[in-house]
């Protein structure tokens, strides 16, 4: 939303949006739209207001593309005050199509039209009874019942002055599921409408001038023309944001994440569920669907850390390449003021007011889908030797399936880099309910999962732009791992074990770099595996976790078969599919299970089988057994599966370009999962 005194170009709102979108590409990419104001608008002409549509099936690329192509659409126009609206889609309902693409719209004149992130569960019912009506539907798509409904209660209006926020308001009354909305509407030119519900949204602000305001403070009582008997008390917007009156610029932006719009600013506010915010004339104000007494009235204009170049590519070919090469970086970032090496003291200040709490507890519950659950499996046994406690691990989606028993002693903790999969808020949500500690481990700062458990730990790896979780996992593990170091400090016959880690910390970052120079060998494995079927990943006790995560990340962006196999399991099943064809990757190091992945290796190599071993530095009985080996440096047994993970992140990488799949985008998958 843009108010100038000096008319922008549709051109400059066009490259506005689909920069955007592009930035916000990684969470969703089969196919995009645009709504902006329509051919005969000009500044002067704000009534008579039409909305242009274009939708694009495929990449932001292509949509792009099609902006340009446009006759009808004059790029030269000016306007001064414009709202656009901007969506990049993952099909949930609906094949991937410009159809089923976003914004959706009320009718054929887009009288209303809505981008929306999330997942009606409702939406039959609404269809069917909006049918009956005579509204007639263009697209498979959940959302497509959003715009229907509200021309449905714009037409069915009672009173002319209603407002675009009260129509919202209506709508999103009848609405079930998860959602972050956008409206935009001819009869309400101008002015933007958003709301949320389980799914994010936030605001960002830039100004020419310094803002008048570091808080939103939400209005109890909309004052609308409707509603106008209600707000003697309260003048209209009164701590709005103001465009300044001499005209200067102002800029809202509205995103589901932080990327899209950090090219433009660095102040955002964080809508909170049934928030409904308004821009109108400039002023951006913000009320409440229902409000509960004791809320918090207050959104604050926080300050992102985030850097732009942090978000882009630079030399390398793709995010999941950038992000693998930053680990060296991104591991010390979430050690960050935390570890003092100088006294071995480790304190995550997030946690530190529920210790006490957390040390009487009954058990530790893990939770978490993918590559975060992987994160849980990793660290389980070094959290149950230095905390003492027993600690379960589950994923998010099958804990809820099994309504499993949780108890006020319990802690749980929610680990997901986007702070947003809605399995795993929903395990969040089930554990508050039963009165359990809850403890967010996210990479996503004023994600729903950072802000709705009762402490947290951030990890702080920098935005993971790349579909497939590289640098999150490594941190979540740093940070689980820190979080039993902080449990154990009082602990006098852990001390030795404890300053292991401490002092294997200090030089991890060293050490990845190490891993990270053999990328041109794993290079020269991946050509000789690209073209085969199947890939299985086998090791055991620390590193099992590797082996699960190594075989997710080649089954997401190389779409080959492959499997984390427990090698103790080795003979209760997958040793049938051992034999000289079938590529093995084992991992072997010099921990506790040395000797019992050594029967594994004798298996395998007795079946005829090839394996590619991963392990320390100087075995020579490894590289004697093995058809290839990547030797890595040797660390502290508990932390050797962040060392032994990025040969396989490398491993699934340039499999990937090998067989000539974008490794950013894997067909089906989207960064950030907030459907079920
Ligand atoms: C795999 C991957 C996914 C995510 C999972 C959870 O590379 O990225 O498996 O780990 O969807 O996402 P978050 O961590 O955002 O909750």
């Amino acid at each position: 939303y843009l108010n100038y005194r000096v008319p922008r170009t549709r051109k400059e709102i066009f490259e506005t949006l689909v920069r955007g979108l592009q930035r916000l590409e990684y969470r969703g990419y089969d196919s995009a739209g645009i709504a902006v104001d329509g051919p005969n608008k000009t500044t002067s002409d704000i009534n008579g207001n039409t909305i242009c549509l274009i939708k694009k099936k495929g990449k932001v690329k292509a949509l792009d593309e099609e902006l340009y192509r446009k006759d009808t659409l004059d790029l030269d126009t000016q306007l001064c005050t414009h709202f656009g609206l901007a969506h990049t889609r993952w099909a949930t309902h609906g094949e991937p199509s410009a159809l089923n693409s976003h914004p959706h719209r009320s009718d054929k004149n887009n009288e209303f039209v809505v981008i929306h992130n999330g997942i009606i569960t409702n939406y039959k019912e609404l269809k069917e009874y909006l049918i009956t009506k005579g509204y007639e539907f263009e697209s498979e798509t959940d959302t497509e019942v959003i715009p229907k409904l509200i021309k449905y209660v714009y037409d069915n209006r009672e009173n002319d002055r209603i407002t675009f926020s009260t129509l919202v308001e209506r709508v999103v009354q009848q609405l079930e599921g998860a959602f972050a909305l956008v409206f935009k509407s001819r009869h309400f030119p101008g002015e933007a409408v958003s709301t949320r519900r389980g799914s994010p949204l936030l605001i960002g602000v830039r100004s020419e001038h310094e803002l008048p305001t570091e808080e939103i403070t939400v209005q109890q009582n909309y004052c609308d023309g409707l509603n106008k008997k209600n707000s003697h008390n309260r003048p209209d917007c009164s701590n709005s944001i103001q465009s300044v009156e001499d005209g200067s610029a102002v800029e809202y932006y509205f995103a589901s994440d932080a990327s899209a719009i950090i090219e433009h600013t660095n102040k955002v506010l964080y809508l909170e569920d049934d928030d409904i915010a308004v821009v109108r004339q400039g002023k951006l104000s913000i009320h409440r669907l229902n409000w509960q007494a004791g809320e918090d009235p207050v959104r604050a204009i926080q300050t992102l850390q985030m850097e732009l170049q942090q978000i882009m590519k630079g030399n390398f070919d793709a995010f999941m390449q950038k992000e693998i090469f930053e680990q060296p970086e991104s591991v010390v970032n979430t050690m960050r003021g935390r570890i003092c090496f100088d006294n071995n003291k480790v304190v995550l200040g997030g946690l530190k007011d529920h210790l006490k709490e957390i040390k009487r507890c009954r058990r530790l519950i893990m939770i978490g889908c993918g590559t975060s659950f992987h994160a849980a499996v990793a660290t389980r046994q070094i959290l149950e030797e230095l905390t003492e406690l027993p600690v379960m691990v589950e994923l998010a989606s099958d804990f809820l399936d099994r309504s499993t028993p949780v108890f006020r002693d319990d802690v749980c903790f929610f680990i997901s880099q986007s702070g947003e999969t809605a399995d795993t808020l929903m395990a969040l949500r089930y554990c508050k309910d039963h009165g359990a500690l809850t403890v967010g481990i996210t990479n996503t700062v004023g994600s729903s999962i950072c802000r709705e458990t009762d402490c947290g730990v951030h990890i702080n790896a920098g935005p993971e732009i790349g579909v497939a979780s590289t640098k999150a996992y490594t941190s979540q593990f740093v940070a689980l791992i820190m979080f039993s170091l902080m449990m154990s400090e009082d602990k006098l016959s852990l001390q030795k074990r404890r300053l292991e880690i401490i002092s294997a910390f200090k030089v991890l970052p060293d050490l990845i770099k190490k891993v990270l120079s053999l990328d041109e060998k794993i290079k020269s494995i991946a050509n000789e595996l690209y073209q085969q079927r199947s890939l299985l990943v086998m090791g055991r006790g620390f590193n099992y976790a590797t082996c699960l995560e190594g075989a997710l990340k080649i089954k997401e962006i190389t779409y080959m078969h492959s499997e984390g196999i427990l090698a103790g399991e080795l003979k209760h099943g997958p040793l049938a599919l051992i034999d000289k064809n079938m590529p093995v990757i084992m991992i072997i190091m010099r921990d506790g299970c040395y000797t019992k992945c050594h029967n594994a290796l004798q298996q395998v190599t007795a079946r005829s089988g090839r394996p590619i071993i991963l392990c320390c530095q100087d075995d020579p009985e490894m590289s004697k057994n093995a058809y290839r080996t990547i030797e890595l440096p040797q660390t502290v047994d508990c932390l050797q599966g962040i060392l032994s993970v990025i040969p396989l992140q490398l491993l699934s990488f340039h499999l990937a370009v090998l067989r000539g799949y974008d490794v950013d985008c894997p067909r089906n998958l989207a960064k950030s999962v907030t459907v079920e």
